[in-house]
């Protein structure tokens, strides 16, 4: 197969907020996943769990958005600050009825992302809250001056102000956020957006909830009523085998037939952000709101024996695919989309690290987000791949999904994946305008249903790649079946 890259011609810069994450109080995600709290067994800083802080740090998190989701709109932000004992508890009614005691809110949030040395994105209460609620947190959080939110900051212990960068008002309106149709959401998001004020130096991003997947109604309506209110606009598609949320298709133990389906229905990603693309064009030609496609991923039936609400599932190289394809969509999108939110970061939906107790374990997903890391801030190149496709029956899918970039110390990155099941791929690959050097590789493969469990954590992991030649005017490569491979070309 060839494969061209051509070297001068820059498209775009790849945000690094591409390779984001998003962490609800659902199932085990926050709590255990994330949060053990100070008196923990567990090793931890400020009741953080180290293991999971040190995956986290390799990965190179970029910005993380909290504390839902669903949760979101029934989060009512003054219920988790202060003293932990005198924190409110309720029930986290979306997710498994169970007690939510607030252990975990903005204090440690804040102090998570700055022991990731991540950007925060709050995810704000518009469903059951108020303007005045939404206006006084972030008053709370970035206000350094005298006023009452800022006092009360204080006396729990911060005296300096944070910076909150993104700030979402509402999660999916349109379902668990309301039920609101997109005329009335408008109107709230202008109405509560007015009250999410920039204090001193922090500017912040006020991102409107975009469409459910093709609900392209949502996205005009939202751009033709509040496009100059806005700073980015969301956009949440998942991956469901099946199609179907009653009997979504398992995680592990699926057919060659399942694999395909679910990866065509992966790639009806690209549709997606051609089409809500294409309208936001329309409004806004110059490009100023950005895509934000702040929930992505698969989701399966929960593994059987765990509670349903917690959305606990097993993780395997379909997914690697899969985390694989959308990056590389996202990148070939990266004029209009600036961030991207993977769901969710532990325990729940396609999650990169799991845990049982103290015990935690990389899933094939993560390692994706590692060996891709270095997209983050790099320029989007040029590239055609004189591909095939491959499948069973109408679920036909490209073979080799592919992106090219230039990172910042001029060296090409080459994202691959075969998604071949069987057969390797040889991708004679020509650099234009660039001379080849040294070459760095590393990959990840397997069967398809392959994952990491507790008894063997390790059996895909990330590995040296060495199946290629240098040629002329590129590289010839060899891509293993059902594999993810990052190449990074430096020049003479
Ligand atoms: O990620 C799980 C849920 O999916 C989120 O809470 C919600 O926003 C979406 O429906």
């Amino acid at each position: 197969m060839k494969y061209v890259v051509n070297a001068r011609s820059k498209k775009a810069e790849i945000d690094k907020n591409i390779y984001g994450h998003f962490a609800e109080h659902l199932g085990r995600c926050i709590y255990e996943g994330i949060y053990v709290g100070e008196n923990s067994e567990i090793e931890n800083t400020d009741g953080i769990r180290n293991d999971v802080l040190d995956a986290l740090r390799k990965m190179k998190i970029p910005v993380l958005r909290w504390p839902g989701g669903c949760f979101a709109d029934e989060y009512h932000w003054k219920d988790g600050i202060g003293p932990k004992e005198n924190r409110k508890k309720m029930i986290n009614t979306h997710w498994g009825g169970v007690v939510e005691d607030n252990s975990f809110g903005t204090h440690e949030f804040l102090r998570l992302c700055e022991l990731l040395s991540c950007e925060p994105y709050i995810a704000g209460n518009v469903g059951s809250g108020t303007v005045q609620e939404m206006s006084e947190w972030m008053e709370y959080m970035t206000f350094s001056g005298v006023s009452p939110m800022s006092a009360l900051r204080s006396e729990n212990g911060r005296e300096d102000a944070w910076k909150i960068p993104y700030f979402g008002i509402g999660n999916e309106n349109w379902g668990c956020g309301g039920n609101m149709r997109p005329e009335y959401y408008a109107d709230l998001f202008r109405h509560f957006g007015t009250y999410v004020r920039n204090y001193g130096d922090n500017k912040v991003m006020k991102i409107a909830c975009g469409p459910n997947s093709d609900d392209y109604h949502w996205t005009d309506t939202l751009m033709k009523q509040a496009k100059n209110q806005m700073d980015g606009l969301t956009l949440h598609y998942y991956t469901l085998p099946t199609g179907k949320w009653d009997n979504k298709g398992d995680a592990t133990g699926f057919t060659e037939e399942e694999y395909f389906a679910t990866l065509k229905k992966t790639y009806y990603m690209e549709e997606l952000l051609q089409k809500h693309s294409a309208i936001m064009d329309f409004y806004d030609p110059e490009k100023k709101v950005a895509l934000i496609v702040d929930e992505w991923g698969t989701w399966y039936n929960v593994e059987k024996g765990t509670n349903p609400g917690f959305l606990y599932q097993q993780n395997t190289m379909r997914d690697a695919m899969i985390a694989a394809i959308n990056l590389n969509l996202f990148h070939k999108h990266a004029d209009r989309v600036k961030m991207a939110n993977i769901a969710q970061m532990v325990n729940v939906l396609q999650a990169v690290i799991l845990t049982e107790g103290k015990e935690m374990l990389l899933t094939p997903t993560y390692h994706v987000f590692e060996m891709f890391a270095k997209n983050q801030s790099s320029q989007l190149l040029e590239s055609h791949l004189f591909g095939e496709f491959i499948g069973t029956g109408e679920q036909q899918i490209p073979s080799v999904s592919e992106s090219a970039a230039l990172d910042q110390d001029g060296n090409i990155i080459l994202n691959l994946c075969n998604t071949d099941p069987h057969l390797a791929k040889e991708l004679d690959v020509e650099l234009l305008g660039f001379e080849v050097g040294e070459v760095q590789a590393t990959y990840i493969s397997g069967d398809i249903s392959a994952h990491n469990t507790f008894a063997q954590k390790e059996l895909i992991k990330k590995q040296e790649f060495s199946d290629y030649t240098k040629t002329n005017n590129g590289l010839l490569l060899k891509l293993p079946p059902c594999s993810v491979i990052a190449v990074v070309v430096k020049t003479k």
